[in-house]
């Protein structure tokens, strides 16, 4: 979709679909809200009046000029209460304004920026979160239907500002917005693409494809015997099972520029978790196609870093396998050593993830980075814990960074929920014949996933999302869930990421 931005009053710009807000429980509408009822001879008033329109988070009323201002229609969005309101409402919002657009056909439409005015946001912040709201509203996941939809998608969406001084600060948002959101529909086509169109070979091509398109950016892909060559015995050991080729994906952004301040993200790339031999139930088993949400988000967050331009030295590695019984797939019993030496007895093979991670967090250090964050759809456990689509679960061994992260969280609307590292959580992974196992159990499931990755960690400042409830959306589209999200792969993280590696670049870390 074509992003503009244009100033004048929105009351006098033409086009097919004008957008304006409302607070819930707003009597008479102020601002561009106003403005626009004024010329409309008071008809929004009236149906706010009429009880027909109350401004309720998502609600939508349309409204026709009849030619007493250029546009066509006119559609109010409700913002929701003012009390609590956030940068997700203004997503929210602005997702579906924008499904109602398309329901109506319209090619080209124009929208005030929410969350300005009266929300109290900065121009720029709010024009980010409007643009990602509307992109992150229309997705669809396409690409293997014959049927095109029955109603395309808009292909102009203008954000109109009143002050041309503004508008610079308006256009800065808006390509914010529209870079971290396209990455992030980019990790929704991962997530719901099926697994044998996105096998790890399908995401080393589109990790060499990334890099092509930058200058900053270089990519090598590791094959199974570089990484028997550099020791990975416990990303090997997943990966035997499996007759697709194993990779070990690396992003780099600014390689070899000592000048800046290296951060590592890690991503879990199973491209299928059939759970191995210690293989799953069958129900909705099809959903483990989106087991590499981790590494998705990755990947994707490095081609918002590259259209940037970061200036930072941001690495990306994806460990990626399937995770397949078979004749010749490693076995509960069977003991890994990782590349720091350590041995692994595998309890469950279906927890694959942290072994894959294992080796990862030790390739890490060899970048002596000043922070290193990993995602992972990691253990339904923290999904018990924390609840679907609610919160990731984070671990930190270093409170500056979680704080970091927590407020990216905050501006990203993607929420982070802190889990402790209880040294309790690594006694249950004692072995009897390994330095210890992958699984401690049902109990603390999440606790102990985390405490074993740490073993792995190097003394970098470290920081693991479980995002396990977080990268799929289970829920058809319902009132109670934000209109940015549909069902299936929901990109968590990328935005996330690109926040928080822009923070960083604002205010680095001491030392
Ligand atoms: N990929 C799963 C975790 C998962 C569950 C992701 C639900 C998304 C939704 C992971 O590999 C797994 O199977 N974890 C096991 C670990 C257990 C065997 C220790 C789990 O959570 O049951
Ligand atoms: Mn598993
Ligand atoms: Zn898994």
């Amino acid at each position: 979709m074509e992003i503009h931005v244009l100033s004048g009053g929105i009351q006098a710009t033409e086009d097919e679909l004008i957008v304006v807000n409302l607070f819930e429980g707003v009597r008479t509408p102020g601002g561009a809200t106003g403005a626009v009822d004024k010329a409309l001879g008071g008809g929004i008033g009236e149906a706010i009046a009429a009880g027909d329109f109350c401004g309720k988070k998502g609600e939508v009323a349309l409204f026709y000029p009849r030619g007493a201002i250029p546009a066509r229609r006119v559609l109010v969005i409700g913002l929701g209460p003012q009390d609590g309101f956030s940068l997700d409402a203004v997503r929210w919002a602005a997702a579906a304004a924008a499904r109602k657009a398309r329901e109506l056909g319209v090619a080209s439409f124009s929208s005030i920026v929410h969350g300005s005015g009266a929300g109290g946001f900065g121009l720029e912040t709010a024009a980010q979160a409007v643009v990602e709201g509307t992109i992150l509203g229309l997705y669809r996941y396409q690409e293997l239907k014959n049927k095109s939809p029955d109603r395309p998608d808009p292909e102009r969406f203008t954000l109109v500002q009143f002050d041309p001084a503004k508008v610079p600060e308006v256009e800065a948002g808006a390509q914010a917005g529209q870079i971290a959101a396209e990455a992030a529909c980019l990790a929704r086509d991962l997530v719901n693409r099926p697994a044998n169109y996105a096998t790890p070979t399908d995401l080393a091509e589109l990790a060499l494809k990334i890099a092509s398109e930058f200058d900053t950016m270089r990519c090598q892909v590791l094959s199974e015997q570089d990484t028997a060559e550099l020791q990975m015995g416990s990303f090997l050991g997943v990966a035997q099972g499996s007759d697709e080729p194993a990779v070990f994906i690396i992003l780099e952004h600014n390689p070899g520029r000592e000048d800046l301040d290296t951060i590592v993200l890690v991503g879990k790339g199973i491209t299928f978790d059939t759970g191995g031999i210690s293989l799953k139930p069958v129900e909705n088993m099809d959903r483990m196609r989106g087991d590499m949400g981790g590494g998705a988000a990755v990947l994707a967050a490095m081609s918002a870093i590259g259209q940037i331009d970061l200036p930072l030295h941001v690495v990306g590695l994806v460990p990626a396998t399937e995770n397949m019984p078979s004749a010749r797939a490693y076995k509960p019993g069977d003991v890994l050593t990782a590349m720091n030496g350590k041995t692994i007895e595998v309890i469950s093979t279906d927890a694959e993830g942290r072994l894959i991670l294992a080796d990862a967090l030790v390739y890490a250090a060899r970048f002596e980075p000043k922070a290193v964050v990993d995602l992972a759809t990691l253990t339904g456990a923290c999904v018990i814990a924390l609840g679907r689509g609610v919160a990731a679960g984070a671990f930190a061994t270093d409170d500056p960074l979680l704080c970091r992260m927590q407020a990216a969280s905050q501006l990203a609307g993607e929420r982070i929920w802190p889990l402790p590292l209880f040294d309790d959580y690594l006694s249950k992974l004692e072995s009897l014949t390994a330095d210890l196992t992958n699984s401690g159990g049902r109990y603390g499931g999440v606790g102990t996933s985390a405490a074993f990755l740490k073993e792995f960690a190097g003394d970098y400042p470290w920081l693991h999302l479980d995002i396990a409830g977080m990268s799929f959306e289970e829920r058809p589209d319902t009132p109670s869930r934000p209109a940015y999200l549909q069902k299936g792969g929901t990109g968590f993280g990328v935005r996330l990421l690109v926040q928080f590696l822009r923070d960083w670049v604002a205010a680095p870390a001491d030392g």
